[in-house]
């Protein structure tokens, strides 16, 4: 149903702007206006939650990804305008990783060999989760990989009083190639040097998922994704029957664009796929799914 779908949502700065994402057909760069304007979509259709990412103009990125700390920043405007406009009708989920405010795209702080450093991220990582908390986010959902950030979010969100912020973890995050139009929607595509395979997981390894989502857990996460959706459904059920958590998968930004090429090329009937993919989620034990496709699922289920 609806009630299963988390919608991204890609924030830009100006007003009145919506900007197509030419990687990603159908979807556009909303200015702050505009989210709020989709937020109320999502509410009339029954979607209960949706997940903002920046696209952080190229002049406020840093080498440390401090834009990530700006009360003032992209996301913290559009987290205060979804929630003067909907309120609760709305829950507003946001990604915590530095790569759309850093200049090097990686989702840390970097030493001067390129190497992301865990302990010195995972200080940033607290910071700007407390900004987004205190801009009015509903669940952190750090994207970043790192090891003890879940532990040190908490504590932090506790010491600071936003006692019932969730924490979903994107616990086992793959090293993907799918992740592609993505960055180029939070502008870190042609940044990016390298890889993120010191800190994303090898695709050859399911054991692996299995310990982060156990060290994510024991931390304090309220709920745990994986990622990507389909061709890593046998994590998804693996992580639900070992540990019996709300267990959420997101169908990736090179997901909906192989739908969008297929369906484009003639090749493939969009509502038919679209739903059939959903569906393998629900199947796969998922509590709910993060697609680009939400709003037309919502409406092909009859909302
Ligand atoms: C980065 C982040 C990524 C996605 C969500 N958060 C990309 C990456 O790790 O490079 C990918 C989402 C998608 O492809 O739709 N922190």
């Amino acid at each position: 149903t609806p009630a299963d779908l988390i919608w991204p949502l890609f924030v830009t700065e100006g007003q009145g702007v919506e900007d197509p994402i030419a990687s990603l057909p159908g979807v556009s760069w909303w200015s702050v206006d505009g989210i709020v304007s989709r937020a109320k979509e999502a509410v009339s259709l029954g979607i209960p939650c949706l997940a903002l990412f920046p696209n952080t103009q190229p002049d406020r990125r840093s080498e440390d990804g401090k834009e990530a700390l700006n009360p003032d920043n992209l996301m913290c405007r559009a987290i205060r305008a979804i929630k003067d406009a909907c309120g609760d009708d709305i829950g507003v989920l946001t990604d915590v990783a530095l790569d759309p405010y850093t200049s090097h795209g990686q989702d840390g702080l970097i030493d001067d060999a390129g190497y992301v450093l865990n302990d010195a991220t995972v200080a940033a990582l607290v910071g700007q989760s407390l900004n987004q908390a205190a801009a009015g986010a509903d669940i952190i959902a750090p994207s970043d990989m790192m090891d003890g950030r879940i532990a040190a979010i908490r504590d932090a969100l506790e010491d600071a009083a936003h006692v019932n912020v969730q924490i979903m973890s994107y616990a086992a995050k793959y090293a993907s190639a799918i992740y592609g139009p993505f960055r180029d929607a939070v502008g870190s595509r042609g940044l990016l040097k390298g890889d993120k395979k010191t800190y994303q997981m090898d695709p050859a390894n399911a054991e692996e998922a299995l310990r982060e989502v156990e060290m994510d857990l024991a931390e304090g996460a309220d709920s745990v994704m994986v990622k990507p959706g389909l061709p890593y459904l046998d994590i998804a059920i693996r992580v639900k029957q070992a540990f019996g958590v709300p267990v959420f998968a997101y169908q990736v930004s090179g997901e909906y664009a192989m739908i969008e090429a297929a369906v484009a090329a003639g090749a493939a009937d969009r509502d038919a796929m679209v739903l059939e993919t959903l569906v393998a989620f629900k199947r796969a034990g998922c509590s709910g799914v993060l697609t680009y496709h939400a709003a037309h699922a919502a409406r092909l289920m009859g909302a």
